[in-house]
Formats: structure tokens, C-alpha cells, sequence
């Protein structure tokens, strides 16, 4: 029988009634208030910035959090105040919970129906979340600094309209669930500036390029030929045109046939090509081995090399030891400022040397983006005067640098090699360098491939009239700077910028 003690008759104590549970309760609620917000925010402008998604998605819900904390971090410290000093406080009680009470029931429905609210939200929210942090926004502009070199030169690729996530994380939960750990260490260091400036490539245990790449990609759909021209201007006073037209063999593979020809014969499925590079950057490669369909193996290796490679680093070949900057390249000085001379925004014929005297400029080193702009312009002016179409040469300069250049990041041309050619890296020279050679039986072979027509046929070279001859069959390369000491790589002279 239950007793009429006075404490029955006094609503019952709420431990939550405390000045702790109070200020979170509050802090708890305007955060939900301003998620909701800020949810409405970016349906009705879908274009927000990003750090609308910050606020709504990281900021909000470390309020709401915190605020629920307080909330029961207070009712917690009532609580013991009132075990240990049962004089001081009203008598500790345990929940108890009597649906023929008018006061619980209320307080049941409440509470159940802001459960239910706000699960709601919260799964509405980390589904947006889940959207906003696969989100190019969120990957190229939320560490704006950080991430400018790549968001920047992203936007003029061919890979634009590919998300980063597609390449850097690919589908599937488990790469979400490691992209999401690496990214929360990533959110440590850039707010506590750990950094480092360039941010290093090769990435470490990027996903395979077989699970992003060749979504969009297989080589069994490969094409033959790619005709392309190289446009090119001497560093001489007359700026020079000589422009090298390529029939580059792409080839690939044709499934049916089993047949694997060209470029792409690298990524043929029944073989396997793996290397072992000295250097972090994988510039250097001394050794390589092939494993053919029938279980064969040859091991091509540079003489100088005697070692043997540890077996953890022999790397497998994919599409990025060729393709390492599918989407975001910042281009050599030359070549880009070559660029605008081929679209003609330059004046050759009162710019003399404009190509030298641009690159020198745009390749120093300078703190910041503002001073570099200034300091090009006033290297332009102090050389050419008052020359006509200087305003536009100084422009086109100014674009290249801007779109190229990242000094507070220490990103351009020079920290991120590109492994696609030979000419300005050691590229695909790394193997086919007529030096790798394989010893089986006493009998050399060296890698085939390694002549200036089976890559590519140079179709077409020089200026002028010139190009209009076409040689289907191939021209001998025409060196402008005279003729090649085969013994020397282009890239021991060339380097992107101007030359040593
Ligand atoms: C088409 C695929 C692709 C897309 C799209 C892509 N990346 Fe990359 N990214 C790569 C590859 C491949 C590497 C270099 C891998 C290597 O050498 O280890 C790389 C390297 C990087 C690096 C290391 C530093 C560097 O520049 O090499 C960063 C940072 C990066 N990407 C950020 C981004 C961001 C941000 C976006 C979107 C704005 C993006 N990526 C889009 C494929 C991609
Ligand atoms: C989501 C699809 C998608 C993924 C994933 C993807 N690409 Fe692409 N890629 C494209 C599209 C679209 C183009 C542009 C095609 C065009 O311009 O006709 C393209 C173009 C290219 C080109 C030609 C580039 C040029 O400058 O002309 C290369 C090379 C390439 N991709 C390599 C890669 C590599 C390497 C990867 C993996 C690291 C990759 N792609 C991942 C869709 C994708
Ligand atoms: C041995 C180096 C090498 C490897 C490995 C390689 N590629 Fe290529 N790929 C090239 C070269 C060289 C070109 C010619 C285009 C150029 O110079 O940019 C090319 C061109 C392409 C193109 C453009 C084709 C077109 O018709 O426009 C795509 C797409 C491409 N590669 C995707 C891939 C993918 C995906 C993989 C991995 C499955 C891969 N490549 C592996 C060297 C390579
Ligand atoms: C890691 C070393 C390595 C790199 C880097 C490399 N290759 Fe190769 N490549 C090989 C090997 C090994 C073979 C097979 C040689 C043989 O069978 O004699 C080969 C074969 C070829 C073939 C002949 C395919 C056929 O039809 O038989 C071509 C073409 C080729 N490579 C082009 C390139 C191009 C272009 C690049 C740069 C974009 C490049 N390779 C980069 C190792 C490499
Ligand atoms: C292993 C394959 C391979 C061999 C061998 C090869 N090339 Fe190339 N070469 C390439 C590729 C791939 C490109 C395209 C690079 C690009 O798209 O950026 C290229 C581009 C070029 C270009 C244009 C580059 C530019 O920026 O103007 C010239 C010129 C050239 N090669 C000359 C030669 C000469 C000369 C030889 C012989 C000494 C040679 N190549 C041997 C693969 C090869
Ligand atoms: C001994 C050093 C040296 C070697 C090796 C060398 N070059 Fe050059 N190359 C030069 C010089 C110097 C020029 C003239 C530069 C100028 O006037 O801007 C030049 C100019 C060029 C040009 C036109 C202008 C430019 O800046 O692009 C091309 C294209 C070129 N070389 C391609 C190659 C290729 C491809 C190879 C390798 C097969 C090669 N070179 C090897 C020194 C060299």
C-alpha cells in the first residue's frame, strides 16, 4: 500500500531542472533550429558555398551534440549530488514512468514525438552529408588554400565533370568509410597546418586504378590513333613556330581477338608488367618485369642496377604510372605560355624573345599570387616599353601564372612530374630508354619499343607550309636545336621551363 508521504504529493523532482541540462537544452535546440535553417538554405540555393555545408553539416551537429552532452552531463550531476547529500537535494528517485498520470503521458508523447522529429532530421542529414563530402565543393573549396592547385587546374581537364571522389574513392562503403578516416586526419591538419606544401603524389594506397579508372575507361575499348599536334615556339628573338604532329599508336586491345597492341598493350589482362622504382616520385626505375599469359617471366633491368627489389615495393602497373595527372595538371611554363602564343594572343612581331622573357618571368619564385602578378607585369613593361599588344601579352602571362601557379602551396609544373611523354620528364623513358635489357641464355633482348616511330609516327614538323606535307609512313625527327646525342634523354636538357 502506498503511503501518502508528503513527498508523493509535490510533483516529482526532475534532476534535469538545473542550470547545466538548462543551457543545453538551449544550445541543443537553437542548433537544430539552425540546421533545419541552414537545410532549407541550400534546397532553395543548391549553389551555395561550401562552407554552408560546413555550418550545416559539421558545425550544427557538434552543437546539437555538445548541447545533449550538457544536457545529460547535468542530469548526471544532480543526480550524484543528490545520492551523496540526500539532505541537501529532494530524494534521489528512479525513473518511474505511470501512464495514468496526465503529466507523463505528456511528457511520453513529447518526448517520443521530438524523438521521432529528430531522427528524421538526422537521417535527412547524413544523407545530405553523405552527398555533401563526396561533393566536388566540399573536396576542392572547403580547404580553399590546400586544395587550390588541384580544384583549379581540375576545371580545365577533361576530367571537369568527373567528381574527385570518382577517381580518389571510387564506390562501395568500405572505401567511403577509409576515405572519411583519412579525411578526418586531413581536417586535423590543415587546421593545425601539418601540411605538407606541395601535398606529395605518388598518394598512398590510392585505389586501383582497375575500380575508378576503368569505369569509364577499359582498354578493350581503346582506339587506334590519336592524331595530335604540339605547337611549339624557339626561344630565339623571331619566336619561331616549329610544331611536331603525332600519330600517336593509342592502340589497346581487341577482346575477342585476344589481340593487345600500341600504347596500351601495358594494360593487356593476360600479361602483367611490374617495376620497382628507387625514388618516392617513381622517376626512377631500374628494374622491370614481365609475366606473360603462359607464366613466362623476362626481367628487364638497367645494367647499373645490381641489387634485387625488396618484393613489397615491386608496384604493379596501372593507368596512373602513365596517366599520374588525369585531372589536374598544372602545365610547364613553356607549354603554357607556348599555348597562348599557338591561339595567338601575342604580338610575335613586336614581342621579340617574348617567349624567353615570359617564361623567366613566370617561373621565379614568389610568396604570394598578388606580388607575382605585379612583378610579371613590371618585368614585361621594363622590357618591351611601350610595345604594341603589350597589355595583352602582360594578360595572357598573368592567365597562365593564375592558372598554373600556386606559391603558398609551392605547387606548379616542377612538384608534380607527368609521366605521359619524354620530353620534359623521363616519362615513358623510365623503361623504353634502349638501356633496360633482359639475359636469357646468354642472350640479350631490350625492351621493345624504343624507337622514335613505334610509339607514335611523326606525321607532319616545322612551320608554315611545312605542316601541309603529311608522311604517312614518318619523318625522322627534326631537332631544332640540331642533332640528338642518343646517349642523352630529353628530359636532361628539357625540364618545362627554361633550359639549365
Ligand atoms: C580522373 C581522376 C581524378 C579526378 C577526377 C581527380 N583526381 Fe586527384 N588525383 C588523381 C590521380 C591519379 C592522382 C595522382 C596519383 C598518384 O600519382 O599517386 C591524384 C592526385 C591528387 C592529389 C595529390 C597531389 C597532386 O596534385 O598530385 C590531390 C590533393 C588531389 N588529387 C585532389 C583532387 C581534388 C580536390 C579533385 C577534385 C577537384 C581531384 N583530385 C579530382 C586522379 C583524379
Ligand atoms: C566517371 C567517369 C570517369 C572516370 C572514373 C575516369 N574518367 Fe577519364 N574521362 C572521362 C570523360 C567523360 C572524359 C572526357 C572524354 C572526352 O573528352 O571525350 C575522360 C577523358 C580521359 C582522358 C583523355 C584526356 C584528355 O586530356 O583528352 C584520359 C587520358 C582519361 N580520361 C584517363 C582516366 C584515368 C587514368 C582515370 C582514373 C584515374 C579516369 N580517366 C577516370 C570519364 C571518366
Ligand atoms: C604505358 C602508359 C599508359 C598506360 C599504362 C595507360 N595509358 Fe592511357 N594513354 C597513354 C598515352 C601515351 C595516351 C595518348 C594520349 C596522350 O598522350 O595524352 C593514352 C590515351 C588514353 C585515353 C584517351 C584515348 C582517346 O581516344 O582519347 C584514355 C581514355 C586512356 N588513355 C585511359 C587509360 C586507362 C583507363 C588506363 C588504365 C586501364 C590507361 N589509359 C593506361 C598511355 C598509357
Ligand atoms: C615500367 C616500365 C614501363 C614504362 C614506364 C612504360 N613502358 Fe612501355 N613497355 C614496357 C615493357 C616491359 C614492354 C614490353 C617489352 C617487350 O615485350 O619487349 C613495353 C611495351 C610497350 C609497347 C609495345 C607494345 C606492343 O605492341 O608489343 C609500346 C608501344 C609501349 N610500351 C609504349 C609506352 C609508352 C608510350 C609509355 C609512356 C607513356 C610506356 N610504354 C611506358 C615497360 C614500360
Ligand atoms: C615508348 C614510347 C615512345 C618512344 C619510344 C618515343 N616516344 Fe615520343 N612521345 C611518346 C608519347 C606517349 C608522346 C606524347 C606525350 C604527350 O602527349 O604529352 C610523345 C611525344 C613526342 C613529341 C612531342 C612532344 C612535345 O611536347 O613536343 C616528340 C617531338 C617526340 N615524342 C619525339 C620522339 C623522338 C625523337 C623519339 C625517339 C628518340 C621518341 N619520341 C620516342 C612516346 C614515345
Ligand atoms: C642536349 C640538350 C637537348 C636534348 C637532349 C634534347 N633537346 Fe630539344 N631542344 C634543346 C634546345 C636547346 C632547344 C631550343 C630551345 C629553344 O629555342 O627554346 C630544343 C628545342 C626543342 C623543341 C622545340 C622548342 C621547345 O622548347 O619545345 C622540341 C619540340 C624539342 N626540343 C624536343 C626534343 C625531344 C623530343 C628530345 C628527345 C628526343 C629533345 N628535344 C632532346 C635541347 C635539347
Amino acid at each position: 500500500m502506498r503511503t501518502n508521504s508528503p513527498d508523493s504529493a509535490t510533483p516529482t523532482p526532475s534532476f534535469f531542472r538545473n542550470w547545466i541540462s538548462l543551457a543545453g537544452g538551449i544550445i541543443a535546440g537553437g542548433s537544430l533550429f539552425a540546421f533545419v535553417l541552414l537545410v532549407a538554405m541550400t534546397l532553395f540555393s543548391p549553389d551555395g558555398n561550401p562552407y554552408v555545408g560546413i555550418l550545416t553539416y559539421v558545425v550544427a551537429p557538434a552543437f546539437l551534440i555538445a548541447g545533449l552532452v550538457l544536457v545529460f552531463g547535468g542530469w548526471w550531476w544532480q543526480r550524484r549530488q543528490a545520492l551523496r547529500h540526500p539532505g541537501l537535494a529532494r530524494t534521489a528517485q528512479s525513473l518511474s514512468i505511470d501512464l495514468s498520470r496526465p503529466r507523463d503521458r505528456k511528457v511520453l508523447l513529447t518526448f517520443g514525438t521530438g524523438s521521432i522529429v529528430f531522427l528524421m532530421l538526422t537521417a535527412f542529414g547524413s544523407y545530405q552529408t553523405y552527398h555533401f563530402t563526396e561533393s566536388v565543393e566540399f573536396c576542392g573549396k572547403t580547404c580553399h588554400t590546400v586544395m587550390e592547385p588541384e580544384f583549379s587546374t581540375y576545371q580545365r581537364s577533361a576530367h571537369a565533370r568527373v567528381a574527385c571522389a570518382e577517381c580518389h574513392i571510387g564506390g562501395g562503403a568500405s572505401f567511403y568509410v577509409k576515405s572519411k578516416i583519412s579525411g578526418a586526419y586531413q581536417i586535423y591538419s590543415v587546421t593545425f597546418k601539418k601540411y605538407q606544401t606541395p601535398i606529395p603524389t605518388p598518394i598512398e594506397n590510392l585505389r586501383p586504378a582497375q575500380d575508378t579508372c576503368e569505369k569509364c575507361h577499359w582498354p578493350q575499348k581503346f582506339t587506334g590513333n590519336i592524331d595530335r599536334s604540339y605547337e611549339h615556339f624557339l626561344s630565339n628573338k623571331a619566336n619561331t613556330a616549329h610544331t611536331v604532329r603525332l600519330l600517336l599508336h593509342v592502340g589497346g586491345g581487341k577482346a575477342a581477338q585476344g589481340h593487345f597492341t600500341g600504347v596500351h598493350w601495358h594494360m593487356n589482362t593476360d600479361t602483367k608488367v611490374e617495376y620497382f622504382a628507387e625514388d618516392p616520385k617513381r622517376q626512377v626505375i631500374p628494374w622491370v618485369r614481365v609475366t606473360n599469359a603462359d607464366g613466362t617471366q623476362q626481367v628487364y633491368r638497367n645494367p647499373e642496377y645490381k641489387g634485387e627489389p625488396p618484393a613489397h615495393e615491386i608496384r604493379r602497373m596501372d593507368c596512373i604510372d602513365c596517366h599520374n595527372h588525369p585531372a589536374h595538371i598544372p602545365l610547364p611554363a613553356n607549354t603554357a605560355i607556348e599555348e597562348q602564343m599557338a591561339a595567338g594572343k601575342i604580338n610575335l612581331a613586336t614581342l621579340p624573345s617574348f617567349k624567353k622573357v615570359a617564361v623567366q618571368a613566370i617561373s621565379k619564385e614568389y610568396p604570394d599570387k598578388a606580388t607575382a602578378l605585379k612583378s610579371i607585369a613590371d618585368a614585361l613593361t621594363a622590357k618591351y616599353g611601350k610595345a604594341e599588344g603589350l597589355e595583352a601579352a602582360i594578360a595572357a602571362a598573368q592567365t597562365v601564372y593564375e592558372q598554373n601557379f600556386f606559391p603558398l602551396m609551392k605547387a606548379d609544373w616542377r612538384a608534380y612530374p607527368n609521366n605521359i611523354g619524354h620530353k620534359d620528364w623521363p616519362g615513358c623513358f623510365r623503361c623504353h630508354d634502349n638501356k633496360h635489357v633482359s639475359e636469357v641464355g646468354g642472350k640479350k633482348a631490350f625492351i621493345k619499343a624504343s624507337d622514335c616511330n613505334t610509339c607514335h609516327t611523326i606525321i607532319a614538323q616545322g612551320k608554315g607550309a611545312e605542316l601541309d606535307k603529311l608522311a604517312p609512313k614518318g619523318l625522322e625527327f627534326k631537332h631544332p636545336d640540331g642533332e640528338l646525342d642518343p646517349e642523352l634523354l630529353c628530359s636532361d636538357c628539357h625540364n618545362g621551363g627554361l633550359q639549365k
